[in-house]
């Protein structure tokens, strides 16, 4: 099947197809992770901009990874150091950017649709490494394949609970949408000032009680609770809320064989017990893996589809 986007903004763009071919591309590159000369030279002579105006350790590293191991050059400008904190526009820094003539430019920004800004001004490749609450695109592509991996491939009737700050959360809007054309059946919990407007359009069912979410959940994912872009009177208490909506062993007897998963980073004690976090039921760093998985073949169909 030919690739047809220049640009990846978020998930929604992607058909059924589309999203298997990705996993499918993502299951034989995991494959060179694994050998002892981890390279491949599919993408030799592409050159790939990470442009990350937002903190990233995962997403940034790993396109790194991945670009690298496709044999790609890559080149990182974040805020800092950058004319961007000259007060240099998104689209100038952009626009300088395109005309070193890379092939694609994955960007991470504070502004939901500064993605989507850069591709439609940018001859080259776009990819949406998260922006603002609106999509983290390649985030919901690694959690499908960490959880199709440990499913061994049956994702169909599964039910994935996302437990956590829900208002705030790009992954959560990416992966609702994701998980659920895959056949698993999302349930969304938090506080109800923690549960964005609109949910009603969303194909998952909602709570606010976080045993009724979990009972019976084949898979548990907390999401971290995003301080930074709170509102004062959100939450009566940090404490309030890890004892209540924090996943803790206590919470987890209602679904005691659920994988656990995190896209990070976490607030350990907060959303999640450190004991679960890092325990046997724990899907994290497998999502972290995944996470250049899927990058590389994201770079791959990207970079190697006919206009
Ligand atoms: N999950 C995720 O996007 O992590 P980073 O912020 O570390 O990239």
């Amino acid at each position: 099947m030919p690739w047809p986007h220049k640009d990846l903004l978020d998930v929604t763009q992607l058909s059924k197809e589309e999203i298997l071919l990705l996993l499918d591309t993502a299951q034989r590159f995991a494959e060179i992770n694994t050998r002892p000369v981890k390279k491949a030279p599919v993408l030799k002579g592409k050159s790939v901009v990470l442009f990350f105006a937002e903190p990233s350790t995962r997403t940034r590293v790993s396109f790194d990874v991945a670009a690298k191991r496709l044999s790609a050059d890559s080149f990182a400008i974040a805020t800092s150091g950058s004319s961007l904190q000259k007060g240099e526009s998104l689209a100038d820094t952009a626009r300088t950017l395109e005309a070193m003539h890379p092939d694609a430019i994955v960007i991470r920004h504070h502004a939901s649709g500064a993605a989507q800004y850069l591709a439609e001004r940018l001859a080259c490749s776009v990819i949406n490494a998260g922006d603002g609450q609106h999509a983290h695109p390649t985030q919901a592509l690694l959690d499908a394949f960490t959880l199709r991996q440990a499913w061994n491939g049956e994702l169909e009737g599964k039910t994935l609970t996302i437990l956590g700050d829900i208002a705030h959360s790009r992954v959560a809007r990416s992966g609702v949408d994701l998980f659920s054309r895959l056949g698993i059946q999302v349930r969304l919990c938090a506080p109800r000032t923690l549960l964005p407007p609109g949910l009603a359009s969303w194909p998952a069912e909602v709570f606010t009680d976080p045993k009724a979410a979990l009972a019976g959940t084949d898979a548990v994912m907390c999401l971290r609770l995003q301080l930074e872009r709170q509102q004062a009177g959100l939450l009566p208490s940090l404490n309030e809320y890890a004892a209540r909506y924090g996943l803790s062993s206590r919470l987890l007897a209602a679904a005691p064989d659920a994988l656990i998963l995190h896209p990070g980073p976490m607030n350990r004690g907060i959303e999640i017990a450190s004991d679960l976090a890092d325990g046997p039921k724990s899907r994290i760093l497998h999502q972290v893996a995944a996470g250049v998985a899927v990058r590389m073949a994201v770079l791959h169909l990207l970079l190697t589809r006919k206009p």
